[in-house]
């Protein structure tokens, strides 16, 4: 059984990091990190371990050395350490919440790629590294907070609802959606430190936040110059060569119309059914394309094609209502 564990369980069990046994963070960080572990990345701990012990301490550090064995880890913690450690590991005396302190760290290792918070757990200290260091990162990259119950006990600055900490989660979420709020709230803004937000993903004492390029189009706004929606389009106009469904076709043509491509949309939907005749899910896309792009006489065409195919109780509703406006 214990052969089936995890490399970096593993080595939590090797180092004694309470990361595993008391806490089980290591199986979704191996998970995380499994395949960029032989990269040559920058990883930040907040709190090395040891409190104010200044021979102990180290547990994760020594563990994620072994674990990248490529890549440079940066410990810091409030307490002075005097600690023996692997040659790809620094300790950085300072605290989480010294802004002047995280800038020379940032600037003496560079940008890192992965950064565990691991230090007082106080939601305020907590959100406050968030806030200087998340910018800093790697374009790419992953930022940790552990322990996050501490956000529901009000011995540790957090209050019984954890209203701090959620409300930090809400403002990542929204900055996720902010092409979509906007229709609904114009002037909506997030702020500037959660731009790069690219996933929000809560666990039990755990909080990870991605970092990445969240700028994919919106669906109900489309653009269909951003290179997400091109490689997007890209993608379904090979697969259609190499494996043409009429469900492909009909999507195809979804995208198109959304581009503002309305007659390229019409006639991948007329291509598609040259190859299945009346086949009715193109005839749908046919007509939803049609009707929202004003074409009435189209969309008549391909509902009352439809109905022919489908006893839907919709079609036959939708063709009524487009015959009497008529
Ligand atoms: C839970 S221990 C870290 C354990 C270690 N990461 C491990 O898994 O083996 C928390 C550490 O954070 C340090 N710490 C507390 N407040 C801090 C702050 N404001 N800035 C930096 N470190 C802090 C403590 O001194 C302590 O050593």
């Amino acid at each position: 059984m214990a052969d089936s564990i995890d490399l970096l369980t593993q080595l939590a069990i090797k180092h004694g990091t309470d990361k595993w046994g008391l806490h089980f963070y290591t199986p979704v960080y191996d998970e995380l990190f499994r395949e960029i572990r032989l990269k040559e990345l920058k990883i930040l701990e907040i709190g090395v371990g040891g409190y104010g012990y200044k021979n102990f301490g180290g547990e994760s550090l020594r563990m994620w050395a072994d674990y990248f064995p490529n890549s440079r880890i940066v410990g810091i913690d409030i307490e002075y350490k005097e600690l023996k450690l692997p040659a790809n590991v620094h300790y950085e005396h300072g605290s989480q919440v010294d802004t002047g302190f995280l800038d020379r760290v940032a600037r003496k290792y560079g940008k890192f790629d992965i950064v565990v918070d691991d230090g007082s757990h106080r939601p305020d200290h907590v959100i406050a590294s968030f806030q200087f260091l998340f910018p800093r990162m790697a374009e790419r990259g992953f930022y940790v907070v552990e322990d996050t119950q501490t956000a529901f006990w009000p011995k540790w600055g957090g209050t019984e609802n954890g209203a701090k900490l959620l409300g930090f989660i809400a403002a990542a979420i929204q900055s996720l959606h902010r092409s979509e709020i906007r229709l609904a709230k114009p002037d909506y803004e997030p702020a500037e430190f959660l731009k790069n937000v690219k996933s929000v993903k809560a666990l039990h004492n755990l909080l990870i936040v991605e970092k990445g390029d969240n700028s994919a189009p919106s669906y109900f706004k489309f653009d269909p110059d951003h290179p997400a929606a091109k490689f997007a389009l890209q993608t379904i106009e090979d697969r259609i060569a190499a494996e043409p469904t009429p469900a492909a076709y009909a999507q195809y043509a979804a995208v198109l119309s959304q581009s503002g491509r309305v007659e390229d949309a019409l006639a991948a939907i007329e291509k598609g059914l040259q190859i299945w005749n009346d086949e009715p899910n193109l005839l749908l896309g046919g007509f939803e394309i049609a009707k929202a792009r004003g074409q009435p006489q189209r969309a008549l065409g391909f509902i009352t094609r439809l109905k022919a195919e489908s006893a839907d109780p919709l079609v036959d509703h939708e063709m009524k209502k487009l015959r009497q406006t008529k």
